[in-house]
């Protein structure tokens, strides 16, 4: 939930931290902070707000250093301030540290400390206090000893004014990288961070350490023994996590969509799957978020083509409804970032107890999708918004291929999604309709997503794309459930959409918008064919060319992400960077 960037080479580490983090400021900006080893003195510079802030505090300093440490934040400990910023330092200032994660017994070891003044309200300052007490001359084996004493998640980066040029870090529960280039050797969060300077990256498992020199990475093991691990190349470059002309990353990853399907067509309709369904008679589909809906269309597949018991749940609340798992369950986990926390959490649950875990991951590398049996990547490329759009999208299509060739129908499957890429830019062509509906109906009280079936399961999806970036008031309902309590709500400012790509479900859902519409609530419908009977009673139509099956939930996701985008836009919020949200939920 924080973006970390450590550098320690021959150019000046001012420019690379700040270029990173303001690449991950996705996954936090409440407020930033860098130290530089400046001559043998630790320079700390921080500003509430986005890294514009802290640019503004940097600007017209030399800082000539080549080695130093950043962080964007996500406020968990303590609101977002300058004295919460990271990094945070020793009482001397001798050591300094980032730090993304939790560390749960963080008042037991305050209570122990010698530290006289406290500044902040964070878990991590103290971690840096324990630091300064237990340094011994040795910063790696300061950071392992004073790990022992810690619970918690951490991916923490530490340097210590007199080592000048080294930089060591511990990484467990959230996510960090180090990228070797000709540069230097970078520490970040997060891939996008090191793409300006190499692809080339080292992944930190759980447990483990580093030391890292202008000149050398070394990864060790929990007790400091020295493992031999290569760089991945990663097939991302600087563009790929760039705007690249669009006004937001968001309304760039949404046209994305129609390049990322052919992508995972072209790539996947000859990968073999290992996971076998038939051995499994329980599937629990298990994410968070948007990932979580996109399971449920997996799962809509599933229950159609097995016998199994299909379940689909969202991950925090997994862990706790006693799942009876063994070792004929198959647990199904959707992850853009591969990092979520509760996902992790339910994946290892899992684990312990028997289930085969078969993941569908953007990230390449990420912990999830090391610590599955089998891992499918989505092939997104990098997604920056924290709205997810394509992912979304590479989640369900590589669900919709990979099952379908479980059950011997990936052909038809390959070719109907030739159809569906043409169907796709017919879909954006109504770009500028659904901009003038978005700009229509940007002042409503509340907003109804209503649908039947697989619609229902969109309709969750296209409410929280709506929340999620208007913070507008949204909610997916059952389109027969409304009488049930909610049409209470219905009033002339409210607006309800009714999604319909199901013939069959067509009539039942339109009078259930007829039930709204006679008690004042704008209407919108997005549907899947020409339906005169729809006329009657919307105020507006989206029309969406029809498909096959759980292929309708990729096209008629589109106008719900254009929609939530463009109102987004005309209320003039920050589309990218949504208030109180990260990108990759590391924290429970
Ligand atoms: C979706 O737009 C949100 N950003 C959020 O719900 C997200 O889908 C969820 O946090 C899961 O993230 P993941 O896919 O990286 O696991």
């Amino acid at each position: 939930m924080c973006g970390i960037v450590g550098f320690v080479g021959n150019v000046k580490a001012k420019e690379v931290i700040v270029h990173g983090l303001k690449k991950l400021e996705y996954r936090g900006y409440d407020s930033a902070g860098i130290a530089l080893n400046i001559d043998n003195d630790i320079k700390v510079y921080k500003a509430k707000g986005k890294m514009e802030n802290l640019e503004g505090v940097l600007e017209g300093k030399e800082l000539d250093s080549n080695i130093g440490i950043g962080h964007t934040r996500w406020a968990t400990h303590g609101e977002p301030s300058d004295v919460n910023a990271h990094p945070h330092s020793s009482e001397s200032g001798d050591i300094v540290i980032v730090h993304n994660g939790i560390i749960e017994n963080y008042l037991d070891i305050k209570k122990g400390l010698k530290a006289k003044k406290i500044v902040s309200e964070t878990d991590t300052e103290i971690v840096a206090h324990k630091l300064n007490e237990n340094y011994n001359g040795d910063l790696l084996d300061t950071l392992k000893r004073t790990i022992d004493e810690v619970r918690g998640t951490y991916a923490l980066v530490v340097m210590h004014k007199e080592v000048k040029d080294e930089i060591v870090l511990a990484k467990k529960g959230s996510p960090i990288i180090i990228g070797t280039s000709e540069e230097g050797n970078i520490i970040a969060s997060d891939i996008p961070a090191v793409l300006k300077y190499t692809n080339k990256i080292y992944i930190l498992e759980d447990g483990e350490y580093a030391r890292v020199t202008k000149d050398e990475v070394q990864i060790f093991d929990k007790k400091l023994k020295l493992i031999k691990r290569d760089y991945i190349e990663v097939d991302m470059d600087e563009k790929t996590a760039e705007k690249d002309g669009f006004d937001h990353f968001m309304i760039k990853e949404i046209h994305e969509q129609a390049k990322v399907i052919e992508k995972i067509v072209n790539t996947k309709k000859l990968e073999k799957v290992k996971t076998n369904i038939k051995r499994y008679n329980k599937i629990y589909f298990v994410a968070c978020g948007t990932a979580h809906y996109a399971g449920l269309i997996g799962k809509s597949i599933l229950d159609r083509n097995t016998n199994a018991a299909v379940f689909a749940e969202v991950a925090s609340e997994f862990r706790y409804n006693e799942p009876k798992i063994d070792r004929k369950t198959l647990l199904v986990v959707t992850s853009q970032s591969g990092e979520t926390a509760d996902t992790l959490a339910a994946v290892r649950m899992a684990k312990e107890k028997g289930a085969r875990v078969l993941s569908f991951i953007n990230v390449v590398g990420s912990t999830i999708a090391r610590e599955s049996d089998e891992v499918i990547y989505t092939m997104a490329g990098p997604e920056i918004a924290v709205a997810s759009t394509k992912a979304y999208t590479s989640q369900v299509m590589t669900m919709i291929l990979t099952f379908s060739k479980m059950f011997g129908k990936a052909v038809d499957v390959v070719n109907e999604s030739k159809e569906l890429m043409m169907k796709f830019d017919n879909v954006l062509d109504i770009e500028g309709y659904v901009k003038q509906l978005s700009n229509k109906y940007k002042d409503v009280d509340r907003a109804f997503f209503l649908g039947r079936g697989m619609d229902y399961n969109l309709a969750k999806e296209a409410a929280l794309k709506l929340k999620e970036v208007t913070y507008l008031s949204s909610e997916a309902y059952p389109a027969g459930e409304l009488k049930h309590g909610p049409i209470a709500l219905i009033d002339d400012n409210t607006l309800v959409v009714g999604i319909m790509t199901d013939e069959r479900l067509y009539e039942k859902t339109i009078s259930n918008l007829k039930e709204v519409k006679a008690r004042g609530a704008k209407v919108l419908a997005i549907i899947n064919d020409r339906n005169d009977l729809v006329l009657d009673v919307a105020d507006d139509v989206i029309y969406i060319p029809k498909s096959q099956g759980e292929f309708n939930a990729v096209l008629a996701n589109v106008p719900s992400q254009l929609f939530a985008y463009h109102m987004a836009v005309a209320k003039e919020l920050d589309v990218d960077m949504p208030r109180n949200l990260a990108k990759s939920v590391t924290v429970e």
